[in-house]
């Protein structure tokens, strides 16, 4: 695996859940958007949601040793409590970009805290499903050797 996307609780109910915040797309088709772009680009790309915050922290440390270069993660409500999870990236040590679909500093502001955020690459919030596509393309970029601009 190369990249590794990760969902944290309740993305599992998107295209369904507060629609007008979070869009109509479900994780289903988001995750085929991502695994297209990634399989035409030559990239492995896995992608994996969990509603409990320990399943979330045990893929985040398999991917320190399953050969993962690089994680995109919405850590949904965890981003603002989980400091495991944090201190899970942080153990892994691998790039990774934190995702939202809605924007965060629009909205309360519990949520304006992320616990993962200072560890980022980058943080992208309120592009909706496109945020997702962002992050791959950044990855992509980062994982492809780039030509020597001779
Ligand atoms: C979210 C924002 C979080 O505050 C919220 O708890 C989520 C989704 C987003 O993608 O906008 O579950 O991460």
């Amino acid at each position: 695996m190369q990249i590794l996307v990760v969902h944290g609780p309740n993305l599992n109910l998107l295209g369904t859940r507060e629609p007008e915040v979070y869009g109509s797309l479900t994780l289903a088709q988001i995750d085929a958007d991502l695994a297209k772009m990634a399989s035409e680009a030559g990239i492995a790309l896995e992608s994996f949601q969990s509603n409990h915050e320990g399943a979330l922290i045990d893929r985040i440390q398999a991917a320190g040793r399953d050969g993962t270069r690089f994680i995109i993660i919405n850590p949904a409500a965890y981003t603002h409590t989980s400091v495991a999870l944090r201190d899970a990236l942080a153990a892994v040590a691998l790039p990774f970009v934190e995702v939202h679909l809605s924007n965060v500093h629009k909205r309360e502001a519990f949520r304006h805290h992320s616990f993962v955020s200072a560890l980022a690459e980058g943080v992208i919030c309120g592009l909706g499903a496109e945020g997702y596509q962002s992050a791959l393309r950044f990855a992509i970029k980062r994982l492809k050797p780039q030509p020597s601009g001779a």
